[in-house]
């Protein structure tokens, strides 16, 4: 059969080659995909949605699988199958869940879903007398979609307040901030779940260890993400159990009680509190794809047949799968253009602004036993690998332990170079 993908970064990446991997797939497209990617399926470039559509019709393709938040945000799941096309993804009303934070917020609260205390506003005066008033630290969160960006970590009132400003008043992430959720922040540890429903049965997927920040210690902005790495120590199957139970299954079950039929991957946000002696999983985000770089490591786990699952989704029949994963660790180190010297003066770097179009060195001679997946990449005049994005690419690792991964990534980063070139030194240091 011949798949679509829709997606151009690592993630993405890694979707195509799970599907690669299934023998009932010939061919795999992507839309747009990057240098990488065009090494092991055919990229093509297509503007919008309705180009995507009339593409997967010509080309008759029998699945299209949505990698980023934005196209299903957009309503490209309504599209196909308005025009009668296969896809697996939430649709638009469905995607509500990550493209606003406020609501999905409200709607977590009332499921009787551990959320932490928040408000919503509007206004930013009364956001910013609110900041002042509560007496413990906070979040603030835009929105709408900022690709990872969106949330702000304060320790004070006064940084509260300039988050609040820059989000509602400057407006650096536009339509995203005219709304802001603000919460109490909460301290614990951080995990990536991920499910994969058919509006009915939730089955949960195994999770991850994402890096946020862009610097060690987990220092800096807030980024898409620095790197991962799976399984995640503190998943026991009682916890795993307790997220469906407390989580998963109440959030799909609610979504339909209001009409929506949730069909795709559920990735919950969440910050394991450990409160009177048990742990609470309290949810941080709500998001309606696999994550990036969580992908990275969850799918080359996966030794279930993608195309199996996708199509017990569309058919409703996800109660029939089992999902199988290998137990090894799997470890991605993203490398970012970092600090460097432009024409006038110096770039920060990612996620603040970076330099592209310079020569990737060393690639090539990553070992085979690893996987790289591209973010972003191009290839330059001469025909070499250049960078095009803040997260370039990401050298993904095996290990029978967490170590052992980390040390073989570690090793294998050594062996590229580009000018900026930045990797954080404590992905998968326990
Ligand atoms: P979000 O965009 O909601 O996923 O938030 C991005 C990151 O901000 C999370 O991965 C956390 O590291 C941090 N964060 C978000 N909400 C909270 C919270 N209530 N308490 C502490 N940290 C948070
Ligand atoms: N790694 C975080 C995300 O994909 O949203």
């Amino acid at each position: 059969m011949k798949v679509l993908v829709v997606g151009s970064g690592g993630r993405d990446h890694a979707i195509a080659w799970k599907f690669l991997q299934s023998p009932r797939v010939k061919k795999v497209y992507v839309a747009h995909g990057n240098a990488g990617i065009a090494k092991m399926a055919e990229c093509v470039n297509l503007q919008d949605i309705e180009e995507i559509a009339d593409f997967a019709e010509r080309e008759r393709v029998d699945l299209t699988f949505v990698g980023p938040e934005k196209p299903l945000s957009a309503g490209i799941v309504d599209v196909f199958r308005a025009r009668g096309l296969p896809i697996v993804g939430p649709d638009k009303r469905a995607s509500r869940l990550e493209s606003s934070k406020c609501d999905t917020k409200v709607l977590l609260r009332e499921l009787g879903i551990p959320v932490a205390e928040f408000a919503i506003f509007d206004d930013p005066d009364k956001a910013k007398k609110y900041v002042k008033s509560v007496g413990y630290p906070v979040v603030v969160k835009a929105d709408g979609l900022a690709a990872g960006k969106g949330s702000i970590v304060c320790n004070s009132p006064e940084e509260a307040e300039e988050a609040i400003h820059s989000i509602m008043v400057e407006r650096i992430f536009g339509d995203a901030g005219n709304r802001v959720d603000i919460e109490k922040r909460l301290y614990g540890r951080e995990l990536s779940f991920f499910c994969f429903t058919d509006g009915e049965t939730v089955l949960p997927m195994v999770a991850a260890q994402d890096y946020k920040r862009a610097y060690d210690g987990d220092r800096g902005k807030n980024t898409g993400g620095m790197g991962s790495y799976s399984p995640h120590p503190w998943l026991t199957e009682e916890l795993s159990e307790r997220i469906m139970e407390q989580v998963a299954r109440p959030l799909v079950k609610g979504i339909k009680d209001r009409g929506i039929r949730y069909e795709g991957i559920i990735y919950l946000g969440l910050m394991l509190v450990e409160e009177r002696g048990s742990i609470t999983p309290y949810v941080l985000e709500i998001n309606i794809r696999l994550g990036d770089p969580e992908a990275q490591v969850i799918l080359p786990r996966l030794k279930t047949d993608l195309v199996d699952i996708c199509e017990a989704i569309s058919e409703q029949r996800l109660k029939d799968i089992k999902l199988e994963w290998d137990p090894s660790y799997y470890l991605c180190l993203i490398a970012v253009s970092g600090r460097c010297k432009g024409r006038k003066g110096w770039y920060k770097g990612y996620p603040d602004r970076y330099k592209i179009g310079v020569p990737i060195k060393g690639l090539e001679d990553i070992d085979p036993s690893c996987i790289v997946f591209h973010s972003g990449t191009g290839i330059g005049e001469n025909g070499e690998f250049i960078t095009t994005g803040g997260r370039v690419f990401g050298i993904v690792s095996r290990g029978d332990t967490l170590a052992k991964a980390r040390e073989i990534a570690y090793r294998e980063m050594k062996k590229v170079s580009f000018e900026g070139m930045y990797y954080r030194s404590d992905i998968g240091r326990e």
